[in-house]
C-alpha cells in the first residue's frame, strides 16, 4: 500500500491497484520495454489535440519539469502521475499561463486546424482561444455564493460581452439579456451532467466535498473548453465518490467529446479510465504509456516504492508519498 499525503488531503493508492502493479512487474515485461522506449522517445502524435514539447521550467536552483514532451489525443484522457513535487502541477500552471516556460512549446491543435500556441498567450487569452480549463489541487469555490452564481461568474466574461462593457447595457441592451439566458441555460446543463441541479439554489460552501470538486468540474466546463485539466479530482473523496468521479469523467469525454488531463494520486481512477498515461519523476519523464505498460515498468515501480522496494520488497523509500 501506497499512501500519500498532498495538498488535498490523505490519499491512498488501492490495494488492489497496487497488487496488481507488483504483479505486472515481473509478468508484464513486454509491457515494461514498451513503456521504456516510448518513453525515451519524443512522444508527439500529428493527431494530438495538446502537444508539449521540450517543455523545461526552474525555480532558483530546482528544475520542476526538465525537457519533458508528451501528447494529449482528442476524446481521450491522458493522465500525468508521480510521486509528490514530481512537477505536475506545475505543468499545468504552464500550460494555463500561471507560469512561463523557460523552454518549450504548448501547441493546442483545434478540430478547425486552428493552432493555438499557448506559451506565446496571456493566461487572460488561454482559456478562449486554447479552450483549456483547469480545476485546482484545493478546491477554490465562492463557498457563500449559491451553486448557480458560482457557474455564473465563471461566465462573466460573455455577460460582460453583452452588455457591451457599459452600465446602461446591464440594464437595457437586448444582448445582455440575451446573454443572460444563455449564462443560466448552459449553468443548469452543466450541473445537471454534474447531478447538482437540484442543489442550485444552495451555497457552494454546504456542499459536501466530492460535490464541490463536481461543481468545479461544471464551472471549469462553462467555459467550453475541449481540454478540461483536472489536479488531483479525487484527493479528499471516498471510495464510493471516487467511483462515482470515474464514472462521471468518463462520460463527460463520451457526451462532450472532451479530452482530459488528469493528475491524479488515485491509482483506481487513474488506472481505471485513462487511455494514456505519462509518469513524472524530480521533473522528468520516466514512463509513458497504456494503464498496462505504465504498472509494468520497473522505474515507474522504483519511483513510487524506492529502489530497494521495488527489487526485493525491503524499505528505503525515495518516493515514499504518490
Ligand atoms: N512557484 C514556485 N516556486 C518555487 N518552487 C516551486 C514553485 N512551484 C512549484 N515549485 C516546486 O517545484 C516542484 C514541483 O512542484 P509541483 O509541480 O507542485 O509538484 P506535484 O504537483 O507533482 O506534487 C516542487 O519541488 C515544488 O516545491
Ligand atoms: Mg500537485
Amino acid at each position: 500500500m501506497i499512501s500519500g499525503d498532498g495538498e488535498g488531503g490523505s490519499v491512498e493508492m488501492e490495494t488492489e491497484t497496487t497488487a496488481a502493479a507488483s504483479a505486472a512487474v515481473s509478468a508484464t515485461a513486454t509491457a515494461a520495454a514498451t513503456a521504456t522506449a516510448t518513453a525515451a522517445a519524443t512522444t508527439t502524435a500529428p493527431d494530438a489535440l495538446l502537444t508539449v514539447e521540450h517543455l523545461s521550467i526552474r525555480f532558483g536552483g530546482l528544475l520542476a519539469v526538465d525537457d519533458l514532451s508528451f501528447s494529449a489525443l482528442p476524446g481521450e484522457i491522458t493522465a500525468i502521475i508521480g510521486p509528490n513535487g514530481a512537477g505536475k502541477t506545475t505543468v499545468f500552471n504552464c500550460l494555463t499561463g500561471f507560469y512561463s516556460p523557460d523552454v518549450g512549446r504548448l501547441l493546442m491543435r483545434h478540430s478547425d486546424g486552428a493552432e493555438v500556441y499557448l506559451e506565446r498567450l496571456e493566461s487572460d487569452q488561454i482559456a478562449r482561444r486554447g479552450r483549456l480549463a483547469r480545476t485546482f489541487q484545493n478546491v477554490r469555490l465562492f463557498p457563500r455564493m449559491t451553486v448557480l452564481e458560482n457557474l455564473l461568474v465563471a461566465q462573466h466574461a460573455e455577460l460582460m460581452r453583452g452588455s457591451l462593457y457599459t452600465v446602461g447595457g446591464l440594464f437595457s441592451l437586448p444582448s445582455y439579456r440575451r446573454a443572460q439566458q444563455a449564462a443560466v441555460e448552459k449553468a443548469c446543463r452543466y450541473l445537471n451532467l454534474v447531478g447538482l441541479l437540484s442543489r442550485a439554489d444552495e451555497e457552494a460552501g454546504a456542499l459536501a466535498h466530492g460535490a464541490q470538486r463536481r461543481l468545479e468540474i461544471a464551472r471549469a466546463l462553462c467555459s467550453d473548453p475541449v481540454l478540461l485539466c483536472l489536479d488531483e479530482p479525487a484527493a479528499g473523496l471516498n471510495p464510493s465518490e471516487s467511483k462515482t468521479l470515474r464514472h462521471f469523467l468518463r462520460r463527460i469525454c463520451e457526451e462532450e467529446g472532451l479530452a482530459i488531463l488528469l493528475i491524479e494520486h488515485d491509482m483506481g481512477v487513474v488506472m481505471g479510465i485513462s487511455d494514456h498515461i505519462v509518469v513524472l519523476d524530480y521533473g522528468r519523464k520516466i514512463s509513458e504509456g497504456t494503464p498496462e505498460e505504465v504498472a509494468g515498468d520497473p522505474r515507474v515501480i522504483a519511483a513510487y516504492l524506492g529502489e530497494e522496494d521495488a527489487d526485493d520488497g525491503s524499505t528505503s523509500s525515495t518516493a515514499a508519498t504518490a
